[in-house]
């Protein structure tokens, strides 16, 4: 990859160092999250045009709190501290942090009074979003306070001569207003970058890497029909065209039409070797029976792989397995270490006892970039945006026994449910919704007649990872039209309930 200006982003186990790292990323800067015990020589040796230091939940002045060593700051590298970053900058430098009274602790919107500072030009809003305990009551020799806040007396500080700035509130959230103005004034009027990091050179630069890496060599992809495996699958082909193929494993379990779509967008339109195995019957035999959740992932996992298995061994050798690991995934595992392959990325699982050299295209990327970039490449709107979905698909949407039958009211139900999501302009900030189908079965009555059939679950959540999240509040009137058309369209249902649960305690799928 060609070497792009790099700015790294010092982690102190904030909540918002990937966020942090991301609001780099959009003033086309790249940028990379390293843990706070790196050695200088290793971040002299990455040649960084600045650095910015993480939030944390700790306390400066305590022993066993996180901390750098002081010869980062005589480096010549311009540095950026956030919240806990600005605290652990005055502690080490000599200025003092203490723990701040009951009334001096700030939490949400504040109003602040800036000084003339670099990092606040252009900056019109006085209204910052602040959170913290602690407090700076000191600055260190050689630093100016340059911002202030009723109850903070140190809310930005900054060494010019050093180029060591600092902020007690958080720029990089979305409520702080105009934070976005002081990553850019450092970036730019501080470190002066020239942004060299957008997608059109990603694009250009990762296909001639890929060219050089992979040469003539062949390359096998698990084609998912999600986003990360599709945008690499799609970036990979651009580089080395037929010496691609694709394997998508349509295990009977996925939404309505989505399997044709996969086919329609990468054979027809892209026009790249596509293998779909249709093993609808294969995966529902392996099923039959089952209902504990855990055996149903399981089961569906273990055939994956061996479908998988057989398609590659028919196939011949290849070289290569892509991958749509993306940076999160790299930074969750460990720092920049090699990801270990994990289970959704591929569906199932990839097998273990197959040796290819694995291809990342997307490892340095956020998703949003990701996004960015499938859009680029073509990969239509509906593919780039689609809401997240679980390897084993329907199987764990289907709450007991897995059959033909019962996936079918389903895939119809959420077909529905998807639609009139889109129609009113909700789908995109929802983060995920699905219906789901539980082993019940309740009395209606239509027309003049009894019913007695499935009861359909609607889930929608707002999150940023999957890792919590809320229960997306959707309007009445949104839930009276899906309700409806389910009721009336779908044979097999007729009662609706949506989901009110948050995570945790529970989980956003039902199995
Ligand atoms: P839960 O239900 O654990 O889901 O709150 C969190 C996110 O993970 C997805 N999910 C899965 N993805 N294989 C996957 O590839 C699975 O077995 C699986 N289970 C849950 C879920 O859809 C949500 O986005």
């Amino acid at each position: 990859m060609k070497k792009h200006e790099l700015v790294l982003v010092v982690d102190f186990g904030g909540q918002y160092n990937q966020l942090i790292a991301r609001r780099v990323r959009e003033n086309n800067v790249y940028c990379e999250i390293i843990p706070y015990t790196t050695d200088i020589e290793t971040i002299k040796s990455k040649n960084p045009k600045g650095i910015i230091f993480t939030g944390g939940p700790n306390s400066a002045y305590l022993d066993n709190s996180p901390t750098i060593s002081k010869e980062i700051f005589d480096i010549g590298v311009p540095i950026l501290g956030i919240c806990y970053g600005v605290q652990i900058m005055s502690h080490v430098l000599g200025g003092n942090v203490r723990k701040g009274n009951a009334n001096e602790k700030e939490y949400g919107r504040t109003e602040i009074k800036y000084e003339e500072s670099t990092i606040f030009e252009g900056m019109s809003t006085n209204i910052v979003w602040m959170s913290h305990t602690d407090l700076i009551d000191r600055v260190p020799d050689g630093f100016k306070i340059v911002a202030h806040t009723k109850d903070c007396p140190v809310a930005a500080m900054e060494n010019t001569e050093k180029k060591l700035y600092g902020v007690q509130f958080h720029p990089e959230v979305e409520h702080c207003l105009e934070g976005d103005k002081v990553l850019t004034n450092f970036l730019y009027n501080v470190c002066g970058v020239s942004g060299d990091w957008t997608t059109d050179t990603f694009i250009e630069d990762k296909i001639n890497e890929l060219k050089a890496i992979i040469g003539d060599k062949k390359v096998l992809c698990a084609l998912s029909g999600g986003v990360d495996s599709s945008v690499a699958a799609v970036l990979v082909h651009r580089a080395i065209g037929d010496n691609l193929t694709c394997v998508f494993v349509d295990h009977g379990l996925l939404r309505k039409n989505e399997g044709d779509d996969v086919e329609r967008i990468f054979r027809d339109k892209f026009d790249m070797n596509l293998i779909r195995v249709n093993c609808e019957d294969r995966f529902l035999g392996k099923l039959k029976g089952v209902t504990e959740p855990e055996s149903k992932r399981k089961i569906i996992g273990e055939e994956f792989i061996r479908v998988f298995e057989e398609e590659s061994a028919k196939l011949g050798k290849m070289d290569f397995l892509v991958q749509g690991t993306i940076y999160p995934d790299i930074v969750e595992s460990g720092h920049g270490e090699a990801a270990t392959i994990k289970s959704h990325h591929n569906v199932g699982g990839i097998p273990e006892d197959i040796e290819f050299q694995i291809v990342e295209p997307l490892r340095e990327l956020f998703k949003d970039e990701v996004r960015k970039i499938g859009l680029e490449l073509g990969i239509e709107e509906g593919l780039i945006f689609r809401h997240p979905f679980p390897g084993p698909g329907l199987g764990i949407r289907v709450i007991g026994e897995v059959t033909k039958e019962r996936c079918d009211i389903l895939r119809e139900a959420d077909a529905i449910y998807m639609d009139e999501l889109k129609k009113a302009g909700l789908y995109k900030e929802i983060w995920q919704a699905f219906a789901t189908l539980p082993d019940v079965k309740t009395v209606g009555v239509m027309g003049d007649e009894r019913t007695y059939a499935y009861l359909v679950g609607l889930r929608a959540v707002t999150s940023s990872d999957g890792m919590t999240s809320d229960w997306y509040k959707m309007p009445y009137d949104v839930l009276e039209k899906i309700s409806n058309r389910i009721v009336n369209e779908v044979d097999g249902a007729n009662r609706v309930v949506y989901d009110i649960t948050s995570k945790p305690p529970g989980t956003i799928e039902w199995e």
